[in-house]
């Protein structure tokens, strides 16, 4: 019988970390978590309750509404994976709109809100049987996971997909260079904070997929995922 590993995914924003741990966790019956959705979550409740705005993020205040933030999924058999609820409300497709991505690494360098969505990912890893994708989850979430994958592709990559998937959702009113300037501004913020910062872990595999098609990337993961479990 084959035991049930974690399977830590990490990488810059828009490497398609979430499409292959979606793609991995479905192929080996296993839990997917997306941990960029929790901290987006938390900028979500910042910016509705006033804590997030002019571009700043009021550290003291969120702080101290943390533990009236309740973060759940639920799995949506039709998509085929779990949405994100704000104290019970489904925030799957406000979490991904521009004002939430422009205060979320800023939300995403608080200590508090870090050790609370930690414990929370933790939590949900007990059982193993686990695809987790981040920025810290090889690192600090789940430092044994038996198999770590760093994701990379060019900046410009990057913000051409995430432009392409605004545009696919009707989003007119953005242009290439705000995602393109988001992206690199959060490639920054996440790589050089104090807590956490988004760096490799020495025992991960560096997937450049700049160049890779879907398939040939999931092949390849699924043969790595073949010599661990
Ligand atoms: O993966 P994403 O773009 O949805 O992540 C949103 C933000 O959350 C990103 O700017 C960095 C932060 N993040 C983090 O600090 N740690 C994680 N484990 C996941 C995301």
């Amino acid at each position: 019988m084959s035991s049930k590993i974690i399977i830590a995914i990490d990488g810059h924003s828009s490497t398609g970390k979430s499409t292959v741990a979606k793609e991995l966790a479905k192929h080996l019956g296993y839990i997917y978590v997306d941990t960029g959705a929790m901290y987006r979550v938390v900028a979500l409740y910042a910016l509705q309750n006033g804590f997030a705005k002019d571009g700043e993020v009021d550290e003291f205040l969120l702080t101290q509404n943390l533990k009236n933030i309740e973060i759940t999924f639920q799995y949506n058999a039709s998509l085929g994976f779990s949405e994100v609820y704000l104290n019970g409300v489904n925030s799957e497709s406000e979490i991904r709109e521009m004002e939430v991505s422009s205060y979320v690494s800023k939300v995403a360098v608080i200590s508090a809100v870090r050790q609370k969505l930690v414990a929370l990912q933790q939590q949900m890893g007990v059982d193993r049987g686990i695809v987790m994708d981040g920025r810290d989850i090889g690192t600090v979430v789940f430092p044994n996971a038996e198999l770590k994958l760093f994701m990379t592709a060019s900046a410009k990559t990057r913000a051409q997909r995430r432009f392409d998937e605004l545009v696919a959702k009707g989003n007119s009113s953005v242009t290439f260079d705000e995602v393109y300037h988001n992206v690199v501004e959060r490639d920054q913020i996440d790589s050089t904070r104090e807590d956490s910062p988004l760096v490799m872990a020495k025992d991960a595999i560096e997937i450049d997929n700049s160049n890779l098609t879907r398939k040939e990337q999931f092949d390849y993961i699924l043969s790595l995922v073949a010599t661990k479990i």
